[in-house]
């Protein structure tokens, strides 16, 4: 068959399909994914990046707020009246909070790159590109909320939200990934109810411990301007305590399912609940000193940074807790259930 003849079967989606007459209705996508056929290399290196484009934006969003440029641009979706950019009076505040704006730009082009190594697959697997499109929606969610955190002038509910919203577009990167390195493993057992309960009181649990974080920077003096923004109306110090007491809880968890996994059948969610321990330990380390050192800039982005690791560890362990299961129901990485 000529490299450009269409290959009407696996190739084409219901989606593409007219409904009447039964002639394929070819999407832009569609008609592309005719023509153009990408590896699972690609797919795993675009997935892969779009974590990394997740965890710096969050990084990015973090620069923002320490360096007091939250309202460098106070406008949005102009930058200022009448300027999509900053102007040169606005300062070094208003070229962190657009760069900012300009980072968003490349997170897109990254996203539309996933989305098309998913779907010009040779075997498209339609969970994996369902995972694409949704972080081409949390995209869209992400820069509306970043809008609004602007107009609300940082209100710190808002920024709090904003920064989860940042954290689930990192989830669906982080699932694609999986998804995509899924893709041609062979399946592994079920792991243990024990294992499985586990890993998703695990992911709970850190859940629990981002969003009580976010409420410790909402009464810290990490406002995001230089400018009297208000703080969220709590005890710094009881919040602290409690976001330290969640850490324990999860670190308990993480290593309880550590020992769980530990016989043949589980050696990757014991491997990944490892590799979790590790990373949380030393952003636990970072947590305390940052506390007890009056928050110096520069170890607040790193606990952002951490903190992003952390959950992207969470959902992985939670995965792989969960793979062996959906291989005992026979289904794939790239079936219809997500
Ligand atoms: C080890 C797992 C931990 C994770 C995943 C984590 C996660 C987070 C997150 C997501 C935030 C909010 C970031 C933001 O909204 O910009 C935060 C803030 C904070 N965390 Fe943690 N944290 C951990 C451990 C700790 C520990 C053990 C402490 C020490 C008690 C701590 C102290 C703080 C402080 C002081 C802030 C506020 C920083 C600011 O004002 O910007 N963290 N953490």
């Amino acid at each position: 068959m000529p490299p450009d003849t269409p290959q009407p079967s696996s190739r084409t989606t219901g989606r593409d399909r007219s409904i009447r007459g039964g002639a394929p209705a070819r999407t832009p996508f569609g008609w592309l994914a005719a023509r153009v056929c990408l590896g699972r290399p690609a797919l795993r290196s675009a997935s892969l990046a779009s974590v990394v484009a997740a965890i710096l934006i969050i990084v990015g969003g973090g620069v923002v707020r320490v360096t007091g440029s939250g309202l460098g641009c106070p406008d949005w979706p102009t930058c200022i009246d009448g300027s999509l950019g900053p102007t040169a009076e606005m300062g070094w505040h208003g070229i962190v909070e657009f760069g900012n704006r300009l980072l968003t730009g490349a997170l897109c082009a990254v996203v539309g790159w996933v989305i098309i190594a998913a779907r010009l697959q040779r075997d498209p697997a339609p969970a994996v590109t369902r995972w694409a499109w949704m972080q081409f929606w949390l995209v869209v969610l992400n820069a509306v909320i970043g809008g609004i955190t602007v107009w609300v002038k940082l209100n710190p509910f808002v920024v709090a939200g904003h920064f989860l919203a940042a954290t689930l577009l990192l989830t669906a990167a982080a699932v694609t990934w999986h998804k995509a390195r899924e893709l041609d493993l062979p399946p592994v057992p079920a792991a243990s109810r024990r294992s499985i309960n586990l890993g998703n009181a695990l992911l709970a649990a850190t859940a629990v411990l981002i969003v009580v974080g976010t409420v410790v920077t909402g009464t810290g003096p990490h406002a995001g301007d230089s400018a009297d923004v208000p703080r969220m109306p709590f005890s710094w110090l009881a919040v602290t305590v409690i976001h330290g007491v969640a850490a324990l809880v999860a670190i308990g968890l993480a290593v309880a399912l550590r020992r769980t996994a530990q016989r043949p059948g589980e050696t990757a969610v014991a491997a990944k609940a490892g590799m979790f321990i590790a990373v949380f330990l030393a952003q636990g380390l970072i947590g305390v000193v940052q506390a007890f050192t009056h928050l110096p800039e520069a170890m607040v982005v790193l606990h952002l940074v951490g903190s992003a690791l952390v959950w992207v560890g969470a959902v992985r362990v939670y995965l792989a807790a969960h793979g062996g299961e959906r291989a005992a129901h026979g289904l794939s990485a790239g079936s219809n259930t997500a």
